[in-house]
């Protein structure tokens, strides 16, 4: 009985895990969040063609060169760590979104930006 019920609390998290993850993929929420916390700077597409990312020499998020160079861990840890940098004359400044994300916010986050790639 005792083995019955943890096996059924077990699955029942399983199953919980499963369709939220399955949800995040194509969450609208994720859509979202990019575009109220990211798009800003990097554009809709990812592709930084706004005001800000002209001035900061943003790099293309859905080009083929970004997306080999950035492994889902490198983009997590841009997004919680942020940075300040100056790069190609520019001075390129990401706040840390580490206390603004959580991290299942972050992760929906990561394949959202793959999902931009061409
Ligand atoms: C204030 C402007 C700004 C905002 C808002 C912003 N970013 Fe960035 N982000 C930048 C700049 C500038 C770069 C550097 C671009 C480059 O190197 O070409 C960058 C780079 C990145 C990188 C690559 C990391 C690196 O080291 O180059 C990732 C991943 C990223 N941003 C994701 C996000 C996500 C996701 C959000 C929203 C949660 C976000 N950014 C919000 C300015 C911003």
């Amino acid at each position: 009985m005792r083995i019955q019920l943890t096996f059924g609390i077990l699955m029942l998290a399983l199953v919980g895990v499963h369709v939220g993850i399955t949800f995040a993929d194509a969450d609208p929420r994720t859509v979202r969040t990019f575009k109220a916390k990211c798009a800003a700077c990097h554009g809709d597409d990812g592709k930084g063609a706004t005001e800000q990312g002209k001035k900061m020499g943003m790099g293309d998020l859905s080009s083929a060169a970004w997306q080999k160079e950035f492994t889902d861990d490198k983009i997590k840890a841009a997004i919680n760590d942020g940075f300040k940098r100056d790069k190609n004359g520019k001075h390129q400044e990401m706040e840390s979104f580490k206390d603004k994300l959580r991290p299942e916010q972050v992760d929906a986050l990561v394949a959202y930006l793959r999902a931009l790639a061409k």
